[in-house]
């Protein structure tokens, strides 16, 4: 049975440990322990049988805008519904915080467009999303999609 739940201190390790496997690929940017340490409160951690299999972030950019961040599920989990059950998560938190958009940068579109993301053009996100990525690596070099969500704050 699986459970989304906020994530805890004690999850860094684990959620270090999926984020990584994934940016040795280049699939995601790496997060370092320190950054995950400052920004555990954005995380949702996803458990089997009482073991984190995925995770995922909630960052918030303006009054109106945040993005999912970070979401990986462990390969062995893959294509459970679990990734959804994550951003289901997150889209219900950004709704109680009171945004009404959330983005993503991603290589795989189809997983957003099936939870009712669209793809966009990266300039139409604002400055502030890009103040962000010039800390990136990738900075200037972008290969990833926008993807965007209007959700309904409560
Ligand atoms: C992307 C990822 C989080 C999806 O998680 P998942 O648990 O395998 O996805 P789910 O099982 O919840 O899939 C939900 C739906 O999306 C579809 N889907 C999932 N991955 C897909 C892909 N790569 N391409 C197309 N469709 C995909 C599923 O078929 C499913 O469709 P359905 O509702 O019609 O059955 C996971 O594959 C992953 O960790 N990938 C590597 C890291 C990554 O790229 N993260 C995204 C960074 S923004």
């Amino acid at each position: 049975m699986a459970t989304v739940r906020p994530a805890e201190i004690h999850d860094v390790v684990a959620i270090h440990h999926l984020i990584e496997n994934y940016a040795a690929m280049g699939n995601l940017l790496p997060r370092p322990m320190n950054e995950l340490y400052r920004h555990l409160r954005d995380f949702f951690v996803v458990e089997v049988d009482g073991r984190v299999v995925g995770c995922g972030a909630l960052e918030i950019f303006t009054e109106i805008l945040g993005e999912v961040r970070s979401l990986v599920v462990e390969e062995s989990h893959k294509g459970l519904g679990l990734g959804r059950l994550l951003v289901e998560r997150i889209m219900e938190e950004a709704a109680n915080i009171g945004l009404s958009k959330l983005m993503a940068l991603t290589y795989v579109p189809e997983f957003f467009h099936k939870l009712g993301f669209q793809t966009v053009d990266k300039d139409t996100l604002p400055e502030k999303v890009w103040g962000i990525c010039v800390k990136c690596y990738k900075y200037g070099n972008c290969d990833e999609i926008a993807v965007l969500k209007n959700v309904k704050p409560r």
